[in-house]
């Protein structure tokens, strides 16, 4: 096994910050410690660099079969991206086609990822029919180390459940300590208002926003909420955007509830004002769809506030030719934007150089949290002896544009394009290796691992 000493680097995790030094053997962090006395195969050096745990996605679609097509990142390509961002580990989601098995839905995710992904990745599984079958499969999966499973409150006749269903599978997933994650948004409603949109010849991507109005995610949000304490399920709620279901959360607390909240680095920094007659809104049809600044307002302080522990993606891209599926109908884009890549550069320079949240807090809503509530920590999520050496090294000061012209993701727009950052992720280590420098990708197809999660422990 070869050893890697990297020198001098301001290493932060969630609780600690200093100027050390951080030794790896193999694929492991060994040592932890200022001027460690110690020879290594090769040394790295981090003067005035930022080290920092490497990121955890938990929220990503890759290869995904969706509305008629499939996003167009794969596993190689999605996770070889997340690397050139700071991101060594990705939680994708297996869907589940209803009328069919968890299981022939794992296979079919494991036949496309096994073996192409460049970084560590692991699965929910999306259950979008739950019935007697597929509660039996529960346990298996649990044992397989898949222990988050998605409902979907939206998507009618092909991903949504009922509240019956929503009971159920809290209590069995209860049974195994695991957790139910939700796209919590008000699916009969939201079809009710395309479906008026349609027909009155509003056909743009601006009635896609108008469609998904934030009491259609609050209900939905408040609801998921109820049943969850209902049931004592750990519950997370994804990609949450506003405030109206911010607040359903902050009610939950004042019966002691606790519900996880993800949100998206777009729901921080992209609004929709983006959305217009013109078809280029298109870029960021997404559900939910983008909000108001007074809801970026609420997410920024719910951060700050620890309502809101996790910042992900819902990375989900395609193609502007994709995005034509919809040039006529808004109900037909391709739902979902690009981000896999940029998250942690735009979370750093939007958050932390522009003062909105700390270092230590960085680290907790791109790794730290991502990795205790999917049962991942220590092994992943942080810079401690016996951990995974997956980590970041990024100059704070370095300023770099973002643009579909550089980017590494298989999309041939950005959402981005143009943004002005700080900061810049310069080295990136998955368990020991060096997997990108100075933008060059040094592993290459497989090295990509499957991880087998346990509970959450947060
Ligand atoms: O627009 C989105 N979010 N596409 C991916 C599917 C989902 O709802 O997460
Ligand atoms: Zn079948
Ligand atoms: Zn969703
Ligand atoms: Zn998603």
């Amino acid at each position: 096994m070869s050893s890697l000493l990297i020198k001098n680097g301001r290493v932060v995790t969630a609780d600690s910050d200093a100027v050390c030094d951080v030794l790896i053997d193999g694929e492991t962090i060994v040592a932890i410690g200022r001027n460690l006395p110690v020879q290594a195969d090769r040394v790295i050096d981090a003067t005035g660099k930022l080290v920092l745990p490497g990121g955890i996605d938990p929220h990503v679609h890759l290869d995904m079969p969706f509305m008629g097509t499939f996003s167009s990142d794969t596993h190689e390509t999605g996770t070889r991206a997340a690397l050139h961002g700071g991101t060594t580990t990705v939680i994708d989601f297996v869907l589940q086609k209803q009328g069919h098995s968890l299981r022939e839905a794992l296979t079919e995710w494991q036949g496309r990822a096994t073996g192409t992904a460049v970084g560590d990745y692991s699965f929910h599984m999306a259950v979008t029919d739950f019935n007697e079958h597929s509660q039996a499969e529960i346990a298996d999966m649990v044992a397989e180390g898949i222990t988050s499973f998605k409902a979907f409150m939206a998507y009618k006749g092909a991903l949504m459940i009922d509240d019956a269903q929503m009971v159920g599978l809290m209590q069995e997933v209860k049974k195994h300590g695991a957790l139910v994650t939700v796209h919590a948004t008000n699916g009969d409603m939201i079809d009710t208002l395309v479906a008026q949109h349609r027909s009155q010849g509003k056909l743009s991507p601006l009635y896609h926003y108008l469609s998904q109005p934030e009491v259609t995610e609050a209900e939905a949000s408040g609801r998921f909420t109820d049943i969850a304490n209902y049931t004592g399920v750990n519950a997370y709620i994804v990609h949450l955007t506003c405030e109206g279901a911010l607040n359903q959360v902050r009610e939950a607390t004042r019966r002691n509830q606790r519900v996880f909240v993800e949100t998206c680095i777009q729901y921080l920094l992209l609004d929709a004002s983006l959305y217009q007659e013109e078809f280029e809104g298109a870029k960021w049809v997404m559900s939910p769809p983008l909000r108001e600044k007074k809801d970026q307002e609420t997410l920024w302080a719910g951060i700050n506030q620890g309502l809101v522990q996790v910042v992900g993606t819902d990375h989900c891209p395609f193609m502007w030719e994709q995005k034509q599926l919809g040039r006529h109908d808004f109900s037909k884009i391709p739902n979902g934007h690009p981000a896999i890549e940029h998250r942690m550069e735009l979370l750093f320079s939007e958050g932390v150089s522009k003062g909105r949240i700390s270092l230590q807090k960085f680290v907790e809503v791109t790794a730290t949290n991502a990795a205790k509530i999917f049962g991942m920590f220590p092994r992943k999520g942080t810079i401690s002896i016996g951990a995974d050496a997956d980590l970041v090294i990024l100059d704070p000061n370095r300023k770099h544009s973002i643009s579909a012209d550089t980017h590494h993701m298989n999309v041939d727009y950005s959402a981005y394009e143009g943004w002005e950052l700080t900061g810049k992720i310069e080295t990136v280590l998955l368990r020991g290796q060096v997997a990108v420098h100075d933008g060059q990708a040094l592993v290459g197809k497989g090295y990509g691992q499957f991880i087998k999660r346990g509970v959450t422990v947060f």
